[in-house]
């Protein structure tokens, strides 16, 4: 009774008393901007529960900054494979080196973020919510790992961690916080509006397609194709670096072969989370993954058909067995190998996750190409399991979408990719395959611009008659010097490969003397092999050339990197 007599005392007076509210370090580890969207709404919705909330970039931040707080969350994007972003690495590797001192003191939750489709599935959330657990930390809610799907898993994470820090706050004795203490709190970026972008995935804009042209030859063993789309008129706007998400569209035949599989018809109606009500066809056309097999969907199939041998598969000694079953299947293949498990479209459904946008790097300037929006794709095409299959965006857009006719799309701002301030600052550029596309963008930019800096491009490809994309382009740039050194790689036109990391090896004390120019490096492209390689090769040209054992080099790197003269856009 005691108790509720000053409970209900303390209430009455909100003046003097308000309710204690907490200190909070959002944190975000960020490649595309997805962390920083989600940091920027919980550091939000904190603030309108009171608390003092700030947004940080994980990038730039130190490790002894994070134990001097007291409540920190952590949203956590891993990429590549399974690595931390980019510009989160050194702050990651400094919380792992040996003495790194406890940080008892700290409570804090992890989301981490990924796609079940790679191996290393949210890798980097979970090292680091394992991390921060061994160097003593207290978790305040358990890590959700979310998929490319994120919707669900976001909002069961949030439930779980504003619950947890209520019961803390009501743990906590009342204090007389006189409220111009809290709002003398530094402003912090939360406040800030979300910048400003009309279209969205959720809200994208129908863009006619104006332009299709395939950039390698017809005899070629790839085809990469130039798109444009026209956004006249609109209120679309973009920077060079900028990429543009595509909402696609599955292929209807399959979508056919799925429904005649399972007996279904296409005109029942069925309800999805995001879109309401429609039909069962429009939500396999239009809405839901059906071309890869994850772990979730092979968890539910197996609890709705009480099927033993997949619930066999899904036990973590499997886990390898899992992966090879899922490697290149789609939902089609597990249909017809484990027959007669769904009987209600409602459970087709609610077993798959929403079809995403696909991100492609705009390759144009909205100063050199003014009312346009282009970008550079390859088409992906492969046959496994005995059925041609194919990338669901690139073969729309190969096939399916004519020109005249119009595709939802929106732009996914990449502020890290940028061109340096200063319109004199030489540039060294590193893109082979569609790791051109930005790159392109670049060059009509400082064109069109003015800009006097010197601008160097390593490009790579397969053959230089068949797949030498933009040529054109390029050569005009190069005989006008404004490309002021194009170095090219042609991997398979001799009987040893040759790949950029090698032309760049070739060209070290130029390379070098551009560096100390103050060049900035930009990289674009395959992140599994090539960016690691071009990596490891720029350490060796700077150890080389700038007489520096490997440390020193990394530390050299690391330098450039703070200057923010070292930018990677890789996938
Ligand atoms: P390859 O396919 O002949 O091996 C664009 O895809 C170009 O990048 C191709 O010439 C491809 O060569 C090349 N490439 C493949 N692996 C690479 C790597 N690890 N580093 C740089 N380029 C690579």
């Amino acid at each position: 009774l005691a108790g509720l007599y000053s409970t209900a005392a303390v209430s009455t007076n909100p003046s003097v008393d308000p309710p204690p509210s907490l200190k909070i370090a959002v944190l975000y580890a960020s490649q595309s901007g997805t962390a920083e969207g989600l940091a920027r709404k919980v550091a939000k919705e904190l603030k309108l529960k009171g608390h003092i909330a700030s947004l940080i970039s994980l990038e730039g931040y130190t490790p002894a900054a994070l134990i001097a707080e007291r409540y920190a969350i952590l949203i956590a994007s891993t990429y590549g494979e399974g690595d931390a972003p980019d510009a989160v690495q050194p702050f990651y590797e400094q919380l792992c080196l040996e003495h790194f001192p406890c940080c008892e003191n700290l409570s804090y939750a992890v989301l981490a973020l990924g796609d079940s489709t790679y191996e290393q599935f949210c890798k980097f959330g979970i090292d680091l919510d394992n991390k921060l657990a061994t160097l003593g930390g207290n978790r305040i809610c358990d890590r959700v790992d979310c998929d490319v799907e994120i919707d669900k898993s976001f909002a069961k994470w949030k439930v779980s961690l504003y619950a947890r820090l209520d019961d803390i706050v009501a743990a906590r004795p009342s204090r007389n916080v006189p409220s111009s203490s809290v709002t003398k709190e530094p402003s912090t970026e939360g406040d800030e509006p979300d910048p400003v972008s009309t279209y969205t995935r959720d809200n994208p804009f129908l863009a006619p397609l104006v332009d299709k042209r395939p950039l390698t030859h017809e005899v070629s063993s790839k085809l990469t194709l130039h798109m444009a789309f026209n956004i006249s008129g609109s209120d679309v706007t973009y920077e060079a670096g900028d990429a543009c998400g595509v909402l696609p569209q599955n292929d209807l035949r399959l979508v056919e072969e799925i429904l005649h599989t399972l007996n279904f018809s296409g005109q029942v109606p069925v309800q999805l989370p995001k879109a309401g009500s429609t039909t069962l066809q429009d939500a396999l056309h239009n809405h839901l993954q059906i071309t890869r097999l994850t772990r979730k969907m092979i968890e539910a199939y197996a609890t709705i058909g009480e099927c033993q041998p997949l619930s066999g598969l899904l036990i973590p000694e499997q886990q390898a067995h899992l992966e090879k079953y899922t490697y290149d299947r789609g939902l089609i293949d597990l249909l017809h190998d484990y027959p007669g498990v769904l009987h209600d479209p409602a459970d087709l459904v609610a077993m798959l996750s929403r079809l995403a946008p696909r991100l492609y790097s705009i390759s144009s300037s909205p100063h050199a190409h003014a009312g346009e929006i282009h970008t550079t794709v390859a088409v992906v095409r492969y046959r496994s399991h005995n059925r041609e299959r194919g990338g669901v965006c690139s073969t729309l857009l190969a096939d399916r979408i004519p020109t005249g006719e119009r595709l939802p799309i929106y732009i996914q701002p990449n502020k890290k990719f940028r061109l340096p301030a200063q319109s004199d600052a030489p540039v060294i550029m590193i893109g082979p395959g569609t790791g051109i596309a930005p790159f392109r963008a670049f060059l009509h930019e400082r064109r069109a611009l003015g800009s006097t800096g010197l601008n160097w491009l390593f490009f790579g490809e397969r053959s230089a008659a068949t797949d030498f994309l933009y040529r054109e382009e390029l050569e005009e740039m190069y005989k006008d010097k404004h490309l002021t050194r194009l170095d090219l790689a042609f991997s398979r036109d001799q009987d040893h490969k040759v790949y950029v990391q090698d032309r760049m090896l070739e060209q070290a004390p130029l390379m070098w003397s551009w560096l100390q120019d103050g060049a900035s490096i930009y990289v674009c492209g395959d992140a599994s092999r090539m960016a690691k390689d071009v990596d490891s090769t720029l350490h060796t040209i700077v150890g080389q050339q700038g007489h520096m054992d490997s440390e020193s080099a990394k530390d050299f790197m690391q330098t450039i990197k703070d200057q923010h003269r070292y930018h990677r856009d890789v996938y």
